[in-house]
């Protein structure tokens, strides 16, 4: 505990030193504060207490209809209690596909939950910690969109599912990291204004070919920020077969050391099917859970132990119990942005990847 508390420290200094972003970076660094606090406060149970806690959960989820849907960043007991655990694309189509529950437990981060109750308006869509937001998601506002609109009146305008409703409402369609390049190969049009993530917008440049203009001009992951190659150097000095896997949310460095850039299921499977023993795993750490799950005889290391995203980690299960049995938070979209957001949306699943 000590030793994250330390890297969170050293990663908020090192953040508050750049400059660029300031007001993304001191929303981070309270982040950052919250995961330390809720790290300390909800400090870990005995194990006859978590066992009693989780049974608890199981029962009210039973009596109340609900499912629990974890994204693959969430803490291993999270991941563990899930009905089911993925990537945003993967999480979306659960949600708006969900028939049977009446409840949907969104163990993850606000856009994320946004998008289910925007995809099934009928169900009653709670995200246990209300704190739990992407801050990169809030680095891309509908005036921002407006104004890039100005000097490119022609360009379409895609954006991550890391964005608010309200943007989505603005745009022609949405991706995720796991469609991107499929998502921008199906736009009839050369430029393209993408957003908010520049690295995803380079990355996917790199793949079609085409000219993505990034908006705002430096939309970024804080956590995936924090990956540097030199890290990956010295680990191959002790691992020379590793394989390298890493988010297209880093930095094209990152990029350029790795084997493999994919969404977070699309590198368990690739941890699934790689002959390597040994992968050093350039993303949010939460993901090593799944990758031991998935391939227990494969040696996983995640490349900058420091690399945690402290709004993916709000959610404890404290916090899950509390969710269900007060019903709280309960994620509501205004109806005129869902209905716009839902389109660009369903956009995104038309798009065959
Ligand atoms: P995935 O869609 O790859 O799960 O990524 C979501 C995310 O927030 C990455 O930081
Ligand atoms: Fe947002 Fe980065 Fe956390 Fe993903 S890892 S939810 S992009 S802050």
């Amino acid at each position: 505990m000590n030793y994250l508390c330390f890297s969170l420290f050293i990663m908020g200094f090192s953040l508050a030193g750049h400059g660029k972003e300031n007001v993304m970076k001191k929303t981070w660094l309270s982040r950052v504060k919250a995961y330390i606090f809720s790290s300390v406060f909800t400090a870990s149970h005995a194990k006859g207490e978590t066992m009693n806690l989780i049974d608890k959960i199981q029962k009210l989820k039973k009596a109340k209809k609900a499912i629990i849907l974890a994204h693959n960043y969430q803490r291993p007991e999270i991941q563990d209690i899930a009905d089911y655990v993925g990537d945003s694309i993967e999480l979306s189509r659960k949600a708006m596909l969900e028939q049977e529950a009446e409840i949907i437990v969104f163990s993850a981060v606000d856009f994320m939950a946004e998008s289910a109750a925007i995809l099934n308006p009928a169900k009653k869509v709670l995200l246990p910690s209300l704190g739990a937001r992407c801050p990169m998601a809030q680095m891309l506002t509908v005036d921002e969109i407006k104004r890039w609109k100005v000097h490119y009146p022609h360009a379409p305008v895609v954006l991550y599912v890391n964005t608010l409703a309200s943007a989505k409402a603005y745009c022609d369609i949405c991706c995720t990291s796991a469609n991107a390049v499929e998502v921008i190969n199906s736009l009839d049009a050369d430029t393209i204004l993408f957003g908010p993530d520049r690295n995803l917008a380079e990355y996917v440049a790199e793949k079609t070919g085409k000219t993505l203009i990034p908006i705002p001009e430096w939309g970024f992951c804080p956590t995936h920020l924090l990956f540097q190659p030199e890290d990956v150097t010295v680990l191959k000095m002790r691992y020379p077969d590793a394989a390298v896997m890493v988010h297209p949310e880093c930095s094209s460095e990152m990029r350029k050391v790795a084997d493999f850039v994919g969404s977070t299921s699309k590198m368990c499977r690739y941890a699934r099917e790689s002959s390597a023993k040994t992968i050093i795993v350039g993303t949010e750490e939460g993901l090593l859970h799944r990758l031991r799950k998935e391939s227990p005889e494969k040696h996983f290391i995640v490349a900058y132990e420091g690399a945690v995203c402290p709004n993916m980690k709000l959610t404890t299960l404290d916090r899950l119990y509390a969710s269900l049995k007060e019903e709280k938070h309960v994620i509501k979209v205004p109806e005129a942005v869902a209905r716009k957001a839902s389109v660009s949306l369903e956009r995104m699943f038309a798009v065959k990847s």
